[in-house]
């Protein structure tokens, strides 16, 4: 029998052809279309990478201007939508109530084109602008706060910081929020990349695509890591423990949260940009107990790994915790956040899975035993 290629994972696989996002693993670099991920980070914004992403180049400055007003416009929550986040069970997380919230949002979208390959996502942008607004609006609910409505004027992070703290941010403030969205925006292939163009290839909604893209964000060896990360650095609790911290992981075999990736056989570009958010905002606050703490898991953990002859090096979400906490973020809301941003991504694959579509559909390499006849419940 022809045996046919395998690669537990998926890894390695070249499942289809793209122009969204080009990594080379090997030296560290990222593109979002042509552009280093370097050059974005100096001189753009969240809104024109999202133009970038959608629209396959870079927005003239009337483009601009009407995709941000357009993109701005959709911001407010409608009170069906407020009402849903108030009494959705405190006990779930908001990447559950962010999954349901973009299902209940399609409701809200007169022009959608279900099961055929013409999708609207390009010009709804709802997803975009009300991930935020939901998430900032949890935020204060959860806080017993009530919603405030957005301010039309401010880039897409410094609204995001306005919704959540219900004060104008400071401008660096709501420049680096930006910044971490625009990093967040698209990475290739990923689980939950797939996982929406794996939905879109159905022909089902680019609501249902990103709801389902949000799932698989969720679990801690994706999107997760960010809020573990802090979590392990507020366990650490002081730069000095994080040698014997280590040494215990390592005999338990535990993984460090914001290291590794599968693609990156470098430092991930987006964790050396982060790294310089969180310096600038440490000084800014005079608070460097994060810094600390996570430069030295860095120092020590690359050590550790490379003495194995196992070089692993820091992702994204290694410093984005950090800095999101010095914003006043509450760690419960880090895994949200990177939905904020990626979110444009997600829609960019739904475009594209659906101008050339073939339905996914995989195989699996039988490993159960030979076939046999059924036996009736009571010979059991
Ligand atoms: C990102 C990640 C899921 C990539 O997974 P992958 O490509 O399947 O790589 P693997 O998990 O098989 O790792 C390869 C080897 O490196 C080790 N390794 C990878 N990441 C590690 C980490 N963060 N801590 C400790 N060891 C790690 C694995 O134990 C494995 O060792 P082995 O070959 O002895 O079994 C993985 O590196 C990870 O779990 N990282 C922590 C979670 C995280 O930060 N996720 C966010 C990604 S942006």
């Amino acid at each position: 029998m022809e045996s046919k290629p395998y690669a537990k994972g998926l890894e390695g696989v070249i499942a289809d052809e793209s122009s969204i996002c080009k990594i080379d693993g090997a030296k560290g670099k990222l593109y979002y279309r042509e552009y280093s991920i370097e050059e974005l980070a100096a001189h753009s914004n969240y809104e024109e990478v999202c133009y970038l992403l959608l629209y396959e180049k870079l927005p003239t400055l009337a483009e601009l201007k009407d995709f941000s007003q357009r993109m701005r416009e959709c911001r407010p929550l409608v009170q069906p939508i407020l009402d849903m986040i108030q009494s959705f069970p405190a006990s779930a997380h908001p990447m559950e109530l962010l999954q349901s919230s973009v299902s209940y949002l399609s409701g809200y979208v007169q022009h959608r084109i279900a099961h055929s390959a013409t999708c609207n996502c390009r010009n709804t942008l709802y997803q975009v602008s009300q991930l935020s607004s939901v998430v900032a609006t949890y935020g204060r609910y959860r806080e017993g706060k009530k919603y405030v409505p957005p301010r039309m004027d401010l880039s897409h992070g410094a609204n995001f910081l306005y919704m959540l703290h219900g004060t104008e941010p400071d401008p660096v403030e709501g420049e680096i929020m930006d910044k971490c969205l625009l990093l967040h925006a698209e990475h290739d292939f990923n689980a939950s990349t797939f996982a929406a163009r794996v939905v879109a290839s159905t022909l089902s909604t680019c609501y249902c695509s990103i709801s389902s893209a949000i799932g698989a964000l969720y679990g801690s060896l994706h999107g997760g890591a960010n809020q573990h990360v802090v979590e392990m650095a507020e366990e650490i609790g002081d730069k000095n423990n994080v040698a014997p911290w280590m040494e215990k992981a390592f005999a338990q075999k535990r993984k460090v949260m914001g290291m590794g990736h599968r693609e990156y056989k470098a430092k991930d570009p987006r964790a050396n940009i982060i790294q310089q958010y969180l310096v600038e905002l440490s000084e800014k606050k005079q608070d460097f107990r994060y810094y600390e703490i996570l430069q030295e898991v860095e120092k020590v953990f690359r050590g550790k790994m490379e003495t194995a002859g196992k070089p692993i090096y820091p992702n994204v979400d290694f410093y984005s915790g950090a800095v999101y906490r010095l914003l006043g973020i509450p760690a419960i809301l880090f895994t949200p956040i990177f939905a904020m941003g990626r979110v444009a991504g997600w829609l960019a694959h739904i475009l594209e899975q659906r101008s050339d579509n073939r339905i996914y559909r995989p195989e699996s390499l039988w490993k159960g035993p030979e076939p046999r006849a059924y036996v009736p419940i009571e010979k059991r």
